[in-house]
């Protein structure tokens, strides 16, 4: 990312977990550095087109101060691959099935969003079935390459 992007889309396989939770942060990482930046989220998958974050998801955001309550689950469509500069997918299957969606002349960057991380973690592991510390360190990894996103800013 040589030039700051002015639209980040970030992308998980349903949207309700780990994708919202980037979208917040990010999103209030940004307005509180008052660097201008578009976020949204969406999934790869259709299952829970519609709803609501899980709650796991909602409460452990909530503990640091991140509202996840008026995200709504979307799929991504093909206008995204248009629409935003760079597209980040929360693990390696989510990136293979964006690079066979996206159209040939697709204008948005496409990547793995954990390698901004500082961590050697590539992936940020779902949490869907897990306990509740799952969704706790997905929060973790997830500051804190927002924070390395957002320090690339220059103004
Ligand atoms: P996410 O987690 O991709 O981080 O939103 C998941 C949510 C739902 C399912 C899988 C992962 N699911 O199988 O319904």
């Amino acid at each position: 990312m040589s030039n700051f992007p002015r639209s980040i889309l970030l992308v998980c396989l349903g949207n309700i977990c780990r994708s919202p939770t980037a979208h917040a942060v990010l999103q209030q990482m940004a307005q509180t550095k008052g660097i201008p930046l578009e976020i949204d989220s969406a999934g790869t998958g259709d299952w829970h087109i519609g709803h609501p974050p899980d709650e796991r998801a909602t409460q452990t955001a909530s503990t640091r101060g991140y509202d996840l309550s008026p995200l709504r689950a979307r799929q991504v469509i093909i206008e995204d691959f248009y629409k935003y500069d760079l597209i980040l997918a929360m693990d390696h299957s989510n990136l293979r099935n964006l690079k066979k969606l996206a159209p040939a002349d697709a204008t948005a960057q496409v990547e793995l969003f954990l390698p901004y991380g500082d961590s050697n973690t590539q992936e940020v592991p779902d949490p869907y079935f897990g306990g509740t510390d799952g969704f706790t360190h997905v929060l973790d990894l997830i500051e804190t390459a927002s924070e390395n996103i957002l320090a690339r800013y220059k103004g």
